[in-house]
């Protein structure tokens, strides 16, 4: 596996390439890879012949008083992971790569608001912007053929194919299902903030979602009752709620009744830590609509 840092490495590494014709597929992360961040990169092989990871914790996504400082790095670790699953190339940019302006001057750029107002974003205000930002950066440098990204981040997923879709990058976004504990709980970096028993505990939030979808796909017409009950459920369970939605998969707005792909997305606290997930569930359809 070949390591760049520099806008130069890796321009010159994946000009290479594509002058060789062979198709690039690019997975961005944070670092502190788990299994979800390895089923990314699987993904990656299979859909072109050259994988690159970036791992880089980007400033501009967490807000004041988010865990950035105390974000995991753990980059040795990681390299063994990449080099095991078959990466060709980890990218890891300093700021002065990534923001070669610094923060406060490079340009910034603002995630469509109809799909990052809502849900992650009006708790996180800033969040995706800071994500399209670093988002298409990295595009620029690594100019992909494909990138992968996790349905475990749900919204995050839509703000980019729409990213994508807008400004015209001639990159094929492919989704990978949620890679979850045996506990049902999803993989997360901020999970290893839980002690292991927590982490069990935390697996509950799927169950109850799991219920959730479970009303919604056996005729369920009231979705907002359907949002409370799992609120409520999960506030019995000892989560503090931020939000439980019952939504539409394709744009995350409030369903109509005719709407049948539903996205089920839930923020919760376990302690201090903030856990988010999504299912999918299937509206059935009323007869005659
Ligand atoms: P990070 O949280 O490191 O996640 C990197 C990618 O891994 C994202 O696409 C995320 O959805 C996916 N992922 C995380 N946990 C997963 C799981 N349990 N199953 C499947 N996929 C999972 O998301 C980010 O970083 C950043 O916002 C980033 C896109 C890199 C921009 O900074």
């Amino acid at each position: 596996m070949r390591l760049a840092e520099t806008r130069e490495d890796i321009h010159s590494i994946t000009r290479r390439w594509r002058r060789e014709g062979l198709l690039t597929a690019l997975v961005p992360t944070m670092g502190n890879l788990h299994e979800g961040h390895l089923a990314l990169v699987a993904a990656a092989r299979h859909e072109a012949d050259r994988v690159i990871t970036s791992i880089y914790v980007n400033p501009t996504q967490f807000g004041q008083g988010e865990d950035f400082d105390s974000y995991p790095r753990t980059l040795d670790p990681d390299r063994v992971l990449l080099e095991q699953a078959g990466c060709d190339l980890l990218f890891v940019p300093g700021q002065s790569t990534m923001y070669p302006f610094g923060i406060e001057n490079g340009i910034r750029l603002l995630a469509s608001p109809d799909l990052s107002g809502r849900l992650e974003g009006r708790s996180r205000p800033g969040h995706f912007d800071g994500v399209v930002t670093v988002v298409a950066r990295l595009f620029n440098l690594a100019c992909p053929d494909v990138a992968v990204f996790g349905e475990k981040d749900f919204q995050q997923l839509l703000v980019i194919r729409r990213m994508v879709e807008d400004l015209g990058y001639p990159i094929r976004v492919v989704s990978v299902p949620t890679v979850r504990e045996p506990s049902g709980l999803a993989m997360s970096s901020r999970n290893n903030y839980l002690e292991p028993a927590d982490r069990t505990a935390a697996g509950d939030l799927n169950a109850v979602m799991l219920a959730a979808a479970k009303s919604v796909e056996s005729g369920s017409k009231d979705l907002m009752g359907v949002e409370k009950d799992t609120a409520s459920r999960l506030e019995g369970l000892g989560f503090r709620v931020d939000y439980v939605a019952v939504r539409r998969a394709a744009d995350l707005a409030p369903p109509g009744p005719a709407d049948r792909h539903l996205r089920i997305l839930a923020a919760v606290y376990w302690r201090d830590t903030r856990l988010i997930d999504n299912i999918s569930a299937i509206q059935v359809g009323i007869p005659g609509i």
